[in-house]
């Protein structure tokens, strides 16, 4: 049984968590790889909504979950999470690499400094880029660290010492923080979570080599990757299909197929280039169809045509081996549709994403119209989920494989809902 990467083909948000739902039923493990409580993955069932920052959505079906080393975990928002699985009566079986980081308040701090400083990229303020910075820079505190909490006293210390510094220097903000908190603080996460914490690396290498099914779950999505999103607007990890590799500890060839999961149109949160984002009001119309208000932070998403470009670039960088569609849905009765074919950049068209942002703000879409979809019909619908495509109104079907050759991909999965069963598979 193989190793599943799933990822966002586009600035996150696609709707993840409904097709990691769907695949993750005969899930042996399901590892979320990287980030932390910026994710927010949602699965919707029987009309109930589960909101996922840090577990793997499979924890919805009492899989064993792992958080790998490639994260960066808030252990107030974990705990949180687990105590409202467990009051839904769901108590999944949870390991925490070792490895992986600890977001403290002083990361939290730097994050929300940044943020109010009005000079930030909308980050979502979970300390996300500052746990990174100083894990890069050899300060940070990891899981293994909680057994052993007296012996990183000095890089506390020095941790400290820097977020003082930075929040006085650079912010302007003087506050008062000591050593002795932060190590309370350590001792209750240890007395709390420590029981969870062991060595996802091998727990994954191991179900692979007895022939597991592991599903390895990504978060935000390839243009928020730190090297090749769209910087520096982007998030503060690599989250593209390579990365799972290394944040879990697998070799690339353990890999078997990368699934890569993109709106029917586009959305981003945050600030940062958007070469399709529709013109009001259309894109009102589309925002309240899709609901497309954060599943973190609620803030209202930018909402663009679909960007073929953008998707396309996405899909060679992961090694996409099929796509899901999401949100078919939420673009009946728009018509036309638009989808990007390749944008214009100082008179000359480029079919390729430009990797300098500098060229990406210069862009304009050239799109080409399609003729748009009403409802479907509950009799279509029962059909088109028995997994007959052809139930689906015709302009649906020759959107879906006009965007399937746009980019030579195959689209195997179509989510036509936001519930756990709307979903049709090719
Ligand atoms: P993720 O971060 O990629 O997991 O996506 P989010 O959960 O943040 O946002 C996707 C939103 O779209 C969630 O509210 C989902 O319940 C919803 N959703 C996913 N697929 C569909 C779909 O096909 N149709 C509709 N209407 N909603 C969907
Ligand atoms: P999921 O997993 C959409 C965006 C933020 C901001 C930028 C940096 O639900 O798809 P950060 O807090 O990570 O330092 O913010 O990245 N961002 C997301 N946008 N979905 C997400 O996660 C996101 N996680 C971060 O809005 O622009
Ligand atoms: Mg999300």
């Amino acid at each position: 049984m193989p190793a599943v990467v799933i990822v966002g083909l586009q600035w996150g948000d696609e709707g993840k968590g409904k097709i990691v739902d769907f695949i993750s039923e005969n899930a042996d493990l399901a590892v979320r790889y990287q980030g932390g409580a910026n994710a927010g993955h949602t699965v919707v069932l029987n009309g109930k909504i589960y909101r996922f920052h840090h577990l793997p959505v499979a924890a919805l079906r009492g899989k064993h979950v792992c958080l790998a080393s490639g994260m960066v975990i808030d252990p107030v928002k974990l705990l949180k999470e687990l105590e409202s699985l467990n009051r839904e009566g769901i108590q999944p079986k949870l390991t925490i690499d070792g490895k992986a980081h600890i977001v403290l308040d002083i990361h939290k701090m730097l994050d929300e400094a940044e943020e109010s400083s009005g000079k930030g990229v909308g980050t979502t303020r979970m300390g996300i880029g500052p746990t990174y910075t100083y894990k890069s820079a050899r300060v940070g505190i990891r899981f293994s660290d909680l057994v052993e909490i007296e012996s990183i006293r000095s890089r506390l210390e020095k941790s400290i010492t820097m977020t003082k510094a930075l929040l006085s220097d650079v912010y302007n903000i003087k506050v008062e923080l000591d050593v002795e908190h932060v190590t309370q603080f350590l001792h209750e996460v240890a007395s709390k979570l420590g029981k969870y914490v062991g060595d996802v690396a091998r727990l994954v290498n191991e179900t692979l080599d007895k022939g597991g099914f592991v599903i390895l779950e990504g978060a935000q999505g390839t243009l928020l990757d730190i090297d090749h999103g769209t910087y520096p607007f982007v998030t503060s990890s690599n989250t593209t299909a390579g990365a799972a590799c290394n944040s879990v500890g697998i070799g690339p060839k353990r890999v078997d197929e990368i699934i890569g999961v993109t709106k029917a149109y586009t959305t981003r949160v945050g600030k940062g280039p958007f070469p399709t984002e529709m013109e009001e009001p259309v894109a009102s119309i589309v925002r309240e169809k899709g609901k497309e208000y954060g599943t973190t932070t609620g803030r209202p998403r930018r909402v663009g045509w679909f960007d073929a470009v953008a998707v396309r670039y996405s899909i060679m960088l992961n090694g996409v081996t099929s796509v899901a569609v999401t949100k078919v849905d939420c673009l009946t009765n728009i018509d036309p549709v638009k989808v990007c074919l390749a944008y214009e950049v100082n008179g000359q068209e480029v079919k390729t994403f430009p990797s300098s942002l500098h060229v990406l703000e210069k862009c304009k879409p050239v799109y080409v119209e399609l003729e748009g979809w009403r409802e479907l019909s509950e009799k279509e619908k029962v059909e088109a989920l028995k997994g007959n495509f052809d139930a689906l109104p015709k302009q649906l079907r020759d959107y879906i494989e006009f965007l399937e050759k746009l980019l030579v991909c195959p689209i195997k999965y179509v989510s036509i809902g936001a519930e756990r069963r709307e979903i049709v598979i090719r």
